[in-house]
């Protein structure tokens, strides 16, 4: 008898909470992702990429204003070691997928920023390299892809205010095919690049 009351308790539970589940309003668990990602990125994060996703070494990138789609992506790269970086490795192994969803969500919100110029003529080849590649070596110009003013969109990332010592090491990663999860699409615009270009279009973009 009792036993029988105990389950018919339990089952009434069961239900209810899961009323409750269905009730909860959509922003109340954004909430808590956000409250989640918060955390996690703090307590973690910041200590390279700074409070705002901001970072100020060139050895860091910003997070700040990068594509969710793109941060997730990357974030499983770590993981499954398909990119390579021994500090980011450590720092994604405990992560699962929601809460890459919501770091993605938490640093895409934030503003992103821009540096100062620091070599006019060699960001004015930067932006003619980035509209119009480079014909006679066979470059595409990055703009087909990562749009007008370097936004991306989803899965091509934002180039525009991230780090000029940053984007110039990555260009290096692709041209070598050091960087493999990108499926060779940026391996083929490196492959042809020089590092004036390559130097180039980073003072460009790191000032956009
Ligand atoms: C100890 C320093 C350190 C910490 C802490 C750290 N990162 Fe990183 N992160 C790096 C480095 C270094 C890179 C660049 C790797 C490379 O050169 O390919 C990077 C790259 C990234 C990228 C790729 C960005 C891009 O533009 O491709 C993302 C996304 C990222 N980190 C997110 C995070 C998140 C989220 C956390 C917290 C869970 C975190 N990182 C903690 C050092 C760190
Ligand atoms: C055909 C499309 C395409 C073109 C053209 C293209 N890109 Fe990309 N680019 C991508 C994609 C896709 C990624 C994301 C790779 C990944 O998922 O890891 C990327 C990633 C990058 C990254 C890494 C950003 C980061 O945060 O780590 C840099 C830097 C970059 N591109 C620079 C350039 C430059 C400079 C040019 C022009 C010379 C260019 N791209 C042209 C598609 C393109």
């Amino acid at each position: 008898m009792n036993t029988f009351k105990t389950m018919n308790l339990r089952h009434v539970l069961a239900v209810l909470c899961a009323a409750a589940a269905w009730t909860l309003p959509g922003s109340a668990w954004a909430q808590a992702d956000e409250a989640r990602a918060r955390k996690i990125a703090n307590g973690v994060c910041a200590m390279c990429h700074g409070d705002q996703g901001e970072s100020t070494s060139e050895i860091f990138p910003r997070l700040a204003g990068q594509h969710t789609d793109y941060i997730v992506k990357q974030l499983k790269a770590f993981k499954s070691g398909e990119r390579k970086s021994t500090a980011m490795a450590e720092m994604v192994a405990k992560l699962t997928e929601d809460e890459m969803i919501a770091l993605g969500r938490y640093y895409e919100k934030m503003p992103a920023q821009r540096e100062n110029v620091k070599d006019t003529g060699l960001a004015a080849v930067g932006a003619y390299v980035y509209q119009h590649g480079n014909k006679f070596s066979g470059v595409p110009a990055c703009v087909s892809c990562h749009g007008p003013d370097g936004h991306g969109a989803s899965n091509l990332p934002r180039l525009a205010g991230q780090l000029s010592g940053y984007l110039f090491t990555q260009l290096k990663q692709f041209n070598k095919r050091e960087r493999t999860n990108d499926n060779v699409v940026m391996h083929t615009v490196a492959e042809k690049m020089t590092e004036l270009e390559m130097a180039a279009v980073a003072e460009y973009l790191s000032t956009k």
